[in-house]
C-alpha cells in the first residue's frame, strides 16, 4: 500500500498544479470514498480509494502512453538547457506526468516517438531481444540495389566494425527506401546505409511495430494511446489500471 498526500496525487494524474489542487482541495470539491476531504496534506492510497472530483471519479492511471509525430529539428531529450526537446512541445499536462522518449530519434528525424513514464513498456519496445520492429523512410544519396538488399539480410557491418542484426531494406526508387530495423543502436539507419556508399539526407519513422504514424497528426501533434493501441507495438502488453 502507497500512501500519497492528496494533492501530490492529483497533480501526478495531471489534474492541475500542486497549487491550485490545494485550493481545489480546500474547497470541498474533492472526494475520496463519497466523503469531502479539505485537507491536501492528508494521506491516501490512491489504488484502494475512491477519489473524486466534482462528483466525477478519477481513475489513476499508473502509466501514460503518448505517440508524438516528431518534427526534425527538436531532440528527443527531457530537457536541454539551449535547444527545444519534444517534451517542450507537450502542454502543462503532460509535461507534469513525468514522460520521457522510448528511445532516441535523431534531431534531424522526424516521425514516430512514444513518448511514457513506464520504464518496463519503454525497454521491452528498445530491447532487440523484443523484436519490435522500427521501420524507417529514408531519402538517400544514390540508389539503393538489389545487393544493398542483400547486405541488409546478411547484416550489415558498420565502418567501425559493429554487427548489425539482419534487417530489412526495400526499394521504392527515386533515391528512396524503407528500412526496417530491431535494434536502435547509434544513428543506426544512417549508418547502415552510408556503409553501403547512400548517405542518408531525410529520415523519418513511419511506424513502431504494427503502431503507424500516418499523416493526420503533423509536426508535433500527439496522441495518448490505449491498450489496444500498446498491443500494436507490444502484442501481450497488459496495461495496469
Ligand atoms: N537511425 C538513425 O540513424 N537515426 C535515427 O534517428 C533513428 C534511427
Amino acid at each position: 500500500m502507497a500512501l500519497k498526500r492528496l494533492d501530490k496525487l492529483l497533480a501526478d494524474m495531471g489534474i492541475a498544479s500542486r497549487s491550485e489542487l490545494k485550493q481545489i482541495i480546500k474547497s470541498g470539491r474533492v472526494t475520496v470514498d463519497g466523503r469531502a476531504v479539505t485537507v491536501p496534506d492528508a494521506k491516501f492510497d490512491s489504488e484502494s480509494c475512491d477519489i473524486a472530483l466534482d462528483g466525477k471519479s478519477l481513475t489513476v492511471q499508473k502509466f501514460r502512453y503518448y505517440m508524438m509525430d516528431k518534427p526534425a529539428g527538436v531532440l528527443s531529450v527531457t530537457e536541454d538547457r539551449k535547444q527545444k526537446t519534444v517534451l517542450d512541445l507537450l502542454p502543462q499536462e503532460q509535461q507534469r506526468m513525468g514522460l520521457f522518449p522510448v528511445g532516441r530519434l535523431d534531431k534531424d528525424t522526424s516521425g514516430l516517438l512514444l513518448l511514457t513514464n513506464d520504464g518496463d513498456f519503454a525497454h521491452r519496445v528498445i530491447s532487440p531481444k523484443s523484436g519490435v520492429e522500427k521501420l524507417y523512410l529514408a531519402v538517400v544519396d544514390g540508389e539503393p540495389n538489389e545487393a544493398d538488399v542483400q547486405a541488409f539480410r546478411e547484416g550489415i557491418v558498420l565502418k567501425d566494425g559493429t554487427e548489425c542484426l539482419p534487417a530489412k531494406l526495400e526499394l521504392l526508387g527515386n533515391s528512396c527506401c524503407l528500412v526496417t530495423v530491431m535494434e536502435g543502436k547509434y544513428h543506426q539507419v544512417k549508418r547502415m546505409l552510408a556503409s553501403r556508399g547512400k548517405p542518408v539526407l531525410e529520415l523519418r519513422r513511419l511506424a513502431v511495430g504494427e503502431l503507424e504514424v500516418g499523416e493526420n497528426l503533423g509536426p508535433g501533434g500527439f496522441v495518448e494511446l490505449d491498450e489496444k493501441d500498446l498491443c500494436k507495438v507490444i502484442k501481450d502488453f497488459v496495461m495496469e489500471k
